[in-house]
């Protein structure tokens, strides 16, 4: 064979390799073929209660570096920062007033250097949270816009002589109205947070530089915040009548709609295109089949967060707490089989908590579940199904969700919105409390929890969120100590993963999928395989069938095995 026959068939294999996982019997696609951000989790954090070295009572960079070893030790490739731009702070971060300036609250721009600089030296970089639909109503770019109807940003955001009926996100009307222009401006989240126009390319162009600036500093990549609602629909602009039903949400007026794509096309070529990143796109409302024009080799982003699994107890894209009902095995398995299916030929963000949601023992084990042995059954499910298992801070710890009793202890605004649209549909205080209980992202925001002294360990002042009541049992220190503690678990699991070709590149196959106790699936490479198996209930089950035959454990949330499943059972299995 010549050179050149030779370099052209090694390109063919290459290609047929990435392409196929497995090719004939024998295997070609080896963990080496993955990107490396493929290779290993990704560790979320939610700066302001991971820890405070000031004792202002909130987070701060600063603590987030002091804990990168801790952060290493969970085997991650890099951390998600949710928004530290300069902000208000009315949601937390996600209002922003300045694109390229770190909030004093959170630090200085040396200290965000130093912890990139210190990331790096860890194998670890440093994801942004890109807020792109809206800032926050301080920004100069909104406060130029609302001055006059003829300013050079007058266009920058949506306005209009009159409004619909839409609800926002949050609660209460999705407009608002403007002394200064005598016009309404649209907001798809809080009041305080209008939506950019994105059919002005000034407007775009300002926000790809913002993504460029922080590329500029060496980022390993974005979550991109709340994506499916930049592009309004021709009909809203030219005045779409209210909702039929009067308490239509915004949501369900413009997620996703058409024309879309050609934005975050131009996104991806005037920003992620050359750089050696992972994009992860926020995406309530993209469905699994439409997965494909927004992932892989023809899509946008290299992932992306869909919520098929995680609002599966609400009947639309509404996400109404007080309509919820109860989570249905089937159809969370279901979910999320549908999104590993419909992610084959591309990748999947694996996740069943962030900074928005429940605490996962909660979220998805019925009520009176030993929540050690929940809290790993999930952490087997986030690290065997295929993808990137994403881990947000605390879930390591297995923790679960904080309960105050009053409406006005709550800080996230969406609970405010909430209880209010329930006191609006009837409900009395104590039931409309019972779903900000179950549902607030308070739940996700609590402070980390360090060690047993006091605030955990957080901060030497006064937290900003009460710390959980069992920090003095839950937490790192004493964790890390204890050898079956969920976060040792967290540790086995990620070594597992991240050296396994199996579990990182492997084919996904569900079994049984109308169990409603059980869920079965398997992880195939060539003739290797993994089988997880969990126990969603509080009781015994037998086995479907023999299933273990042939199989040896490799790691489960029980030490000893027997031929049918207890409580909460999960483990992994290698044929
Ligand atoms: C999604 C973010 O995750 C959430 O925290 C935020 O409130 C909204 N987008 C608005 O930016």
């Amino acid at each position: 064979m010549n050179r050149r026959t030779f370099i052209k068939g090694a390109i063919a294999l290459t290609a047929a390799a990435y392409i196929s996982p497995s090719f004939g019997n024998k295997i070609v696609f080896g963990a080496e073929n993955f990107k490396w951000w493929q290779k290993k989790p990704v560790y979320q954090i939610y700066p302001k209660s991971f820890l405070d070295t000031t004792g202002k009572g909130t987070g701060d960079l600063r603590g987030i570096t002091q804990k990168l070893d801790y952060i290493k030790s969970l085997g991650v490739s890099a951390i998600w920062l949710t928004p530290i731009y300069v902000s208000p702070m009315v949601d937390n971060g996600y209002d922003i007033a300045d694109y390229t300036a770190i909030d004093p609250r959170f630090g200085t721009m040396e200290d965000f250097d130093e912890l990139i600089a210190e990331a790096k030296a860890r194998d670890i970089k440093i994801v942004m949270d890109l807020v792109f639909n809206h800032t926050s109503d301080k920004h100069s770019w909104f406060l130029e816009s609302k001055s006059s109807r003829n300013n050079p940003k007058a266009d920058w955001y949506i306005w209009r002589d009159e409004k619909t009926n839409w609800r926002g996100i949050f609660g209460g009307s999705a407009w608002q109205w403007c002394e200064e222009r005598q016009q309404y401006y649209m907001h798809t989240f809080a009041t305080q947070q209008p939506d950019l126009n994105w059919e002005n390319p000034d407007v775009r162009r300002a926000l790809y530089a913002a993504a460029n600036f922080w590329l500029d500093k060496g980022v390993g990549g974005f979550r991109i915040d709340a994506i499916v609602y930049i592009k309004k629909p021709k009909t809203f602009v030219d005045g779409t009548p209210d909702a039929p039903d009067g308490t239509c949400a915004v949501h369900n007026m413009i997620a996703n709609t058409d024309g879309i794509l050609d934005f975050l096309h131009e996104l991806k070529r005037e920003v992620f295109d050359g750089h050696d990143i992972f994009t992860v796109g926020e995406a309530n409302s993209v469905k699994p089949k439409e997965l494909k024009y927004w992932v892989g080799k023809d899509g946008v982003f290299n992932m992306l967060f869909e919520f098929s699994h995680v609002n599966v107890m609400f009947n639309n894209g509404d996400e109404v707490w007080h309509r919820s009902k109860p989570i249905k095995l089937s159809e969370l398995k279901k979910a999320l089989s549908n999104s590993q299916a419909a992610t084959k030929d591309s990748w999947y963000p694996i996740y069943f908590e962030n900074h928005d949601k429940p605490r996962s023992v909660n979220n998805f084990f019925p009520h009176g579940s030993d929540k050690i042995l929940a809290a790993k059954a999930l952490a087997i499910i986030l690290f065997t199904l295929r993808g990137t298992p994403f881990i947000y801070q605390g879930e390591e710890l297995g923790f679960t969700n904080t309960q105050f009793d009053s409406i006005d202890d709550y800080d996230d605004i969406s609970s405010h919105g909430a209880y209010d649209l329930a006191r609006s549909d009837g409900l009395s205080d104590k039931e409309a409390m019972r779903f900000v209980q179950k549902f607030s992202r308070d739940n996700a925001r609590t402070p980390m929890q360090w060690n047993s002294s006091a605030n955990a360990g957080f901060t030497t002042g006064k937290a900003w969120l009460p710390v959980h009541k069992d920090f003095v049992t839950w937490n790192v220190e004493v964790e890390e100590r204890d050898a079956n503690s969920v976060l040792n678990f967290y540790h086995k699991l990620s070594a597992l993963r991240n050296s396994s070709d199996v579990l990182i590149g492997g084919d996904y196959a569900e079994l049984y999928p109308k169990n409603e106790e059980l869920y079965i699936f398997t992880r195939n490479l060539g003739d290797k395989k993994f089988m997880t198996v969990v126990n969603f209930t509080t009781h015994k089950v037998n086995l479907p069938d023999k299933i273990f035959d042939g199989a040896k454990k490799v790691l489960g949330n029980y030490a000893d095995e027997k031929n049918y499943l207890r409580a909460t059972e999960a483990a992994i299995y290698e044929f």
